[in-house]
């Protein structure tokens, strides 16, 4: 089972909670955060109820719907910074899909970096309910601060994915990025 609360040098990942709707909106209800996101900008605090407790059932059974971590500052774990987790996980497979988001007022600090190099050190280090072997994530064909963050974690890119989804009422292209164990555990070694 998944134990899902660690720490990184200025960061608490902990679960999301209840109390937590306010920070959500906050968060989605930016423009900045959703421009590249597969959701749109939110529009009250009933979206942002829902959209919490699509991500707090997904939290109650990891193997079938991974997990979504609240990022918090040290010390100030009420406060929501952003989010990131796992999804579409496939036991059989061994593989996991990421996401992550912060508020815009943090970005260029690192934090998003630290917070998701945290998430994929705890889970390859076998904490995840199987054992991971390959995580992917997909952007947007232009996203420049997500594609910087998946590079300076070591992903490389796969390629475009034509028309993988249907948001904001229209069909879009994505770039697939992946991280393999090897490429992990590569990292660890230097
Ligand atoms: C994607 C997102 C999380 C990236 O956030 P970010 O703050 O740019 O990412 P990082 O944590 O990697 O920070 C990198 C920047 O911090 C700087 N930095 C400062 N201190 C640092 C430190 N100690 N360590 C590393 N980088 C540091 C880097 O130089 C870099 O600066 P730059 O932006 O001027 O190039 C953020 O832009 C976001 O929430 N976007 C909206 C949501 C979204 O699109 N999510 C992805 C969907 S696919």
């Amino acid at each position: 089972m998944i134990a899902p609360l660690f720490a990184t040098e200025r960061l608490v990942l902990r679960p999301l909670q209840s109390a937590d709707a306010a920070g959500l909106y906050a968060l989605f209800a930016d423009d900045r955060v959703t421009e590249h996101y597969d959701l749109a900008s939110l529009r009250s605090l009933s979206e942002a109820i829902s959209l919490l407790q699509h991500f707090l059932n997904g939290n109650a059974n990891p193997v079938a719907s991974g997990f979504r971590w609240a990022i918090t500052r040290k010390g100030q774990p009420e406060q929501l910074l952003g989010t990131c987790g796992v999804h579409s996980p496939n036991a059989a497979f061994h593989s996991i899909a990421i996401g992550y988001d912060l508020l815009p007022d943090v970005w260029g600090q690192g934090l998003a970096r630290e917070a998701v190099s945290g998430m994929l050190d705890y889970c390859f280090s076998s904490h995840f309910p199987f054992e991971l072997n390959r995580v992917t994530a997909t952007t947007d064909l232009v996203s420049p601060r997500s594609i910087a963050l998946l590079q300076r974690l070591g992903f490389s890119e796969e390629g475009i994915l034509r028309q993988f989804g249907y948001w904001k009422e229209a069909f879009h292209d994505v770039r697939l990025f992946a991280l393999l164990r090897q490429d992990w555990e590569c990292q660890q070694s230097v």
